[in-house]
């Protein structure tokens, strides 16, 4: 351990994760470094100097929005900040939150189903974990029902699901008894489990935890994160909305089918794909808002071979031919 670095003394960001949807605005404190608040890059391994629970939310939510900086973003912050090493961009690894295409680190949890291993729990599959406030709470169990409703879809697309809130395990199972009744669900259990996360261990550590939404005893509660993990245990998609806002999943389901349309067939997806009675993608070389668009990384000939059902180039000002739809792969010839 050397002497501390400028960007290890003094902050790096000051923000407002809640003032616009959780949309980062670094303050003009940014460009000169001035002491405001100690968030960013390496707050997790600052987080001894921070004294609350709510310090630690305050932080983890802002390292989890910084740590989807790009790595040039946070170079160049680095350069003004003076720092002479590397080690701020070395300590990225470290930070709580997670990186798109970083493996999503196991765990152990009790849940309403028992103890979870996360790793045994997701096995070979894709898997979703979504975060909630708390139990007892309007939203969420508008939320959960809908989930549980939906969990045929999940498991048809081979998505294992898990929610997770600070609530413990004994809540959790009482909880689920008013999720059926609401949600008319029938049966005794609904068909994924909720993690307990009482320490908030894991909303921390995943950068889940909400500064501005408190339980009764003042400690800050989940956010309403989601993560898509594909099979390879690595974080394919992060959204992170606010506690009053409930999720569409829906869309959540929307999404899978584009990333394992992209894990499984090369395929991109474009603006509204899929949306039903939503604005169309229809125009300039697209026939419907079901057709998919051939990865850049896929050549001419490559796609000639590989899309039975040809594509579609559309014509442009500058003449490059870098949009190319393709009809959804999964749908019939
Ligand atoms: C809800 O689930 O209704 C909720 C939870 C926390 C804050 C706001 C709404």
């Amino acid at each position: 351990m050397g002497s501390p670095t400028p960007c290890e003394t003094t902050p790096l960001i000051a923000l407002d994760a809640r003032a616009d949807h959780g949309i980062v605005h670094p303050s003009p404190t940014l460009l000169s470094c001035a002491p405001v608040l100690q968030v960013g890059l390496g707050a997790w391994e600052r987080e001894t100097a921070c004294t609350s629970l709510t310090e630690r939310a305050e932080a983890s939510v802002a390292a989890w929005q910084t740590a989807n900086w790009t790595k040039e973003t946070r170079c160049k912050r680095r350069r003004r900040c003076g720092e002479q090493g590397g080690k701020m961009g070395d300590s990225g690894s470290k930070t709580q939150g997670l990186l798109l295409g970083q493996e999503f680190p196991n765990f152990e949890a009790d849940s309403s189903q028992g103890k979870i291993v996360w790793h045994d729990y997701i096995n070979e599959k894709w898997a979703i974990l979504f975060s909630h406030p708390a139990d007892f709470t309007p939203v969420c169990t508008t939320e959960l029902g809908t989930a549980a409703q939906l969990a045929p879809e999940f498991a048809k697309r081979n998505v294992v699901m898990a929610a997770l809130s600070v609530d413990s395990a004994e809540s959790h199972k009482a909880w689920i008894k008013d999720i059926i009744a609401h949600k008319e669900l029938g049966g005794d259990d609904i068909p994924y489990p909720i993690l307990a996360d009482e320490k908030r261990d894991l909303a921390v550590k995943f950068g889940m935890l909400d500064p501005d939404e408190k339980d009764g005893t003042g400690m800050p509660v989940t956010a309403r994160a989601v993560f898509i993990i594909g099979p390879d245990k690595k974080l394919k998609l992060s959204i992170l909305y606010p506690a009053t806002t409930g999720r569409n999943f829906d869309e959540i389901l929307r999404v899978v089918d584009s990333l394992q349309l992209t894990a499984y067939q090369s395929v991109a997806t474009p603006a509204n794909w899929n949306v039903k009675g939503g604005a169309s993608t229809v125009g300039g070389g697209s026939t419907d808002n079901t057709d998919c668009m051939v990865v850049p990384s896929i050549s001419d000939d490559e796609a000639k071979e590989k899309f039975k059902k040809g594509f579609t180039k559309a014509e442009l000002p500058s003449g490059k031919g870098y949009i190319r739809y393709t009809p959804d792969p999964r749908s019939a010839m």
